[in-house]
């Protein structure tokens, strides 16, 4: 399995979420791989926003090992899951979708934890620090809900 969580800049929001998932999934002992990107390019290469190093610093998780990139066509064919923070990453993903095989791949992230509502995770980058800890909160239970999910498919 292999799952993608997409932003827009890839170092605020998405970051969270890939370290969460990722963690969650190395300590249940299962081989699944966790990435990130953003939707666009102002970012890459840099490490996480230090507001969401901090975040998940104060929750025991280290996310300083990550690196912005750009979601390209390929990931597409490389991801089984894709996760957008919020609408604008979603529909800029299906505008790159090439058939429905891609666009079904393509999720909003808080529909784990509020099915059908297409709720979305704000972007915390112009706000304080309130809003980064709200993400992360909110990036928890989604999380918590998609592998419980996604294990629960792999027992049936
Ligand atoms: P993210 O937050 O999409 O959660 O990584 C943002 C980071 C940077 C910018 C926008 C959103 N920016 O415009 O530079």
């Amino acid at each position: 399995m292999k799952i993608l969580m997409v932003c827009l800049g890839n170092i605020c929001r998405s970051p969270l979420a890939h370290g969460l998932l990722q963690k969650k999934v190395d300590d249940r002992g299962l081989d699944w791989y966790v990435d990130s990107a953003g939707t666009g390019a102002y970012h890459v290469g840099e490490g996480p926003d230090p507001r969401s190093v901090d975040v998940a610093a104060a929750h025991d998780l280290d996310i300083r090992y990550q690196k912005a990139r750009q979601f390209i066509v390929d990931d597409f064919d490389e991801y089984d899951l894709i996760f957008a923070m919020d609408s604008s990453n979603y529909s800029n993903m299906m505008q790159l979708a090439r058939n429905e095989e891609d666009q079904q791949k393509i999720h909003l992230i808080l529909n784990e934890s509020y099915p059908g509502e297409n709720r979305t995770v704000p972007d915390p980058y112009y706000g304080g620090d309130q809003g980064f800890k709200n993400v992360y909160d909110m990036l928890d239970e989604a999380t918590n809900k998609l592998l419980e999910r996604l294990v629960r498919a792999k027992n049936n």
